[in-house]
């Protein structure tokens, strides 16, 4: 698929997913939605990375659904067409780690994208709103589930039903964002957390991610229980052999995936 809306890039074992559409503040619309699910599921079949970032540009990591192409669209449109399913939830179904890089605004369906992602590494000048209230919507791809699992009630709710946005330091102290890196910085250091990734081995990261989703939604003894199974069913790869081997022989580990 020749992509007109993102740009797509390796640097090293890191799959690298830039939103660009910059006239529009990356305004997530159809199209840009294909691309992005179509270059996500590339990388994931693609043994030679290890891991994925996606990132905006320096303004707008993205600041929503796109508003005008929404507008006119009827309710039986929107249902059968499904587009929030058929469109946004790719990201969900990616077995490699997945990494939000957030400068600028992450509006909307940005904040519910970087929130599908599996973390979030966000610039100094990030800014994370939910402000469909002021459109007489709500958010429709996760917000309200996904904000409160994040960062609690309350502030899921002032967030929500007033449209405020939350600037990266108070993202951080919310818990939406794992850490804070100067704007300037912000791919460098995402693809480094990357890199760090893609050296180890794959089937224990990609369970490692698979498990500590599966904590967003069920109960904590189901949790435990499914990590146990996932945790015991490592023990049949060779990279769990050459891990510990490697620990006990003072030597670093060589993993092959298998
Ligand atoms: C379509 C958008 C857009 C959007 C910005 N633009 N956001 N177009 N959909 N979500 C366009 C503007 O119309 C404008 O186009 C250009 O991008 C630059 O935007 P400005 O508003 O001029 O920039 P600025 O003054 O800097 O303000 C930035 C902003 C503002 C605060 C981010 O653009 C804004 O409030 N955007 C909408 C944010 C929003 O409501 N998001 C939620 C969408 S609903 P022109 O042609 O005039 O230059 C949603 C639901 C998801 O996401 C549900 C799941 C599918």
């Amino acid at each position: 698929m020749a992509y007109e809306m993102i740009l797509v890039e390796t640097q090293g074992r890191v799959g690298v997913i830039t939103l660009n559409r910059p006239q529009a503040l990356n305004a997530l619309c159809d199209q840009l939605m294909t691309e992005l699910g179509d270059a996500l599921r590339g990388f994931d079949a693609d043994p030679t990375v290890g891991a994925i970032v996606i990132t905006g540009s320096p303004k707008a990591f993205a600041a929503g659904a796109d508003i005008k192409e929404m507008k006119d669209r009827t309710y039986p449109a929107v249902h059968f067409d499904d587009f929030i399913g058929k469109r946004w939830e790719t990201v969900l179904t990616i077995q490699k780690p997945v990494i939000a890089a957030v400068a600028g605004f992450a509006l909307g369906g940005g904040c519910e994208l970087a929130m599908m992602c599996d973390l979030i590494l966000a610039a100094d000048n990030a800014k994370f709103g939910q402000p469909e209230i002021n459109l007489g919507i709500i958010p429709g791809a996760g917000g309200t589930q996904r904000l409160v699992r994040s960062i609690g009630k309350s502030k899921a709710m002032e967030m929500v039903l007033t449209g405020r946005m939350m600037d990266a330091v108070e993202a951080e102290r919310a818990n939406l964002v794992c850490r804070i890196v100067p704007a300037a910085d912000l791919i460098v250091e995402a693809v480094k957390m990357g890199e760090k990734m893609a050296s180890l081995s794959a089937p224990s990261v990609a369970m490692a991610k698979e498990a500590i989703n599966v904590a967003y939604e069920t109960t904590l003894r189901e949790g435990v229980r499914f990590e146990r199974r996932l945790f015991l069913s490592l023990f049949s790869t060779e990279d769990q052999k050459e891990g510990m081997s490697a620990f006990a022989e003072k030597r670093k580990p060589s993993f092959t995936n298998r």
